[in-house]
């Protein structure tokens, strides 16, 4: 029986040697601790054993069950070791290597432009609001003075959605002023913001989209007149064109939200090929302005006898096409990779930001 168990050990032994994966170990520790393995079945034999025989040969048995149970268990723990170390060696990665080159997206110009504008009225003391896109005839017409037949509520211009169960029908903005009342409406004077966003017309042709992009600009101050409004604008122009001064005409208009109303145009050269602005004999019109209508400020819940205050809105593509030479609007919205590349801009809140001519 001694040698029985000796042979047993010394041939179970040479198996572990031999194994060198987890999948022979486990197979030796099945074909010797599993329920019919070799030393189970000597552990069985000991119960038909004398007291003295079992004596002699019950710990042996035991030992070599335990011996074999813990070699086992140290071989798989090195061969998992081994296993790692082999991956890690083969899977080593050199991080010297040059990257793979990644694809640059580029900033669209209307996003460009949108930031030039918000960084020079920042620089004014203005703050960025913003506004939903869906909006109600309060907000866009109502609130803004336009009277209940006025053409611009026409179906022809604004996108209705369906009426509601209460026959109220939701639109698109038509412009981006329905910002102004939102912010008369829950802010304290002063005011200063500009609600760059998206706006929304039934209209199609080289300078014209369905969805467009206006900035509104807004001041609620006692004592601001329109003197005001003429330097913030002649400041922002020369800024935004990169000129030492604009000569700009006001020339009167009429919005229902202002009074007086103005529309704004600077001095420009049309004779070369390519537009000039701040020289030459032309006028090019850039933006709408005035002073915020007391009808307007009333709605609002704003005192006229207290408050003056002025606003005006400009078109950003208008703005992008002008300083950067777009010559066709439509394309600005047509996700072409290519008109991206050759008119996007490398970064955003570049150093140059207001010099955006570094594209
Ligand atoms: N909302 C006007 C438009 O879309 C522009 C404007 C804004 C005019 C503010 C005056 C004051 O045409």
């Amino acid at each position: 029986m001694t040698l029985e168990i000796e042979k047993l050990e010394g041939e179970l032994l040479a198996q572990l040697n031999a194994a060198d994966n987890e999948a022979s170990l486990e197979e030796l520790r099945v074909s010797a601790l599993g329920k019919k393995g070799s030393v189970s079945e000597l552990l069985k034999g000991l119960g038909g054993m004398s007291s003295e025989e079992r004596q002699v040969f019950g710990p042996k048995v035991n030992g070599l069950k335990n011996k074999l149970n813990d070699l086992i268990n140290e071989k798989k723990i090195a061969l998992a070791d081994k296993a790692l170390d082999e991956r890690l060696l083969a899977e080593h990665l050199d991080v010297t290597l040059p990257a793979k080159a990644r694809r640059q997206g580029s900033i669209h110009p209307i996003m460009q432009v949108f930031e030039e504008v918000a960084t020079i009225f920042a620089d004014m003391g203005f703050s960025v609001k913003e506004g939903p896109d869906i909006e109600d005839d309060f907000h866009n017409f109502t609130a803004l003075n336009f009277p209940e037949k006025h053409p611009a509520r026409d179906m022809h211009d604004t996108f209705f959605m369906q009426p509601n169960e209460k026959g109220e029908r939701k639109l698109l903005r038509t412009h981006t002023s329905p910002v102004q009342i939102r912010t008369m409406k829950n802010e304290k004077p002063p005011i200063r913001i500009v609600a760059p966003g998206r706006t929304y017309r039934c209209d199609y042709d080289q300078t014209h989209t369905p969805m467009f992009h206006q900035i509104e600009g807004l001041v609620i101050e006692e004592g601001v007149h329109m003197g005001h409004l003429k330097g913030v604008l002649m400041e922002f122009l020369a800024r935004f064109f990169e000129v030492d001064g604009v000569d700009v005409q006001f020339r009167p208009h009429h919005f229902p939200f202002t009074e007086p109303s103005a529309e704004v145009d600077v001095r420009c050269d049309r004779s070369g090929k390519e537009l000039k602005i701040g020289t030459g004999n032309d006028w090019l019109e850039i933006l709408g302005c005035g002073m915020v209508h007391p009808n307007v400020l009333t709605a609002c819940g704003l005192d006229p006898n207290v408050y003056q205050g002025f606003a005006f809105g400009m078109g950003i593509d208008r703005l992008a096409m002008l300083k950067y030479g777009i010559p066709d609007l439509r394309d600005m919205f047509n996700s072409d990779v290519r008109w991206l590349e050759n008119f996007g801009f490398e970064a955003l809140f570049s150093p140059s930001i207001t010099s955006g001519l570094s594209r």
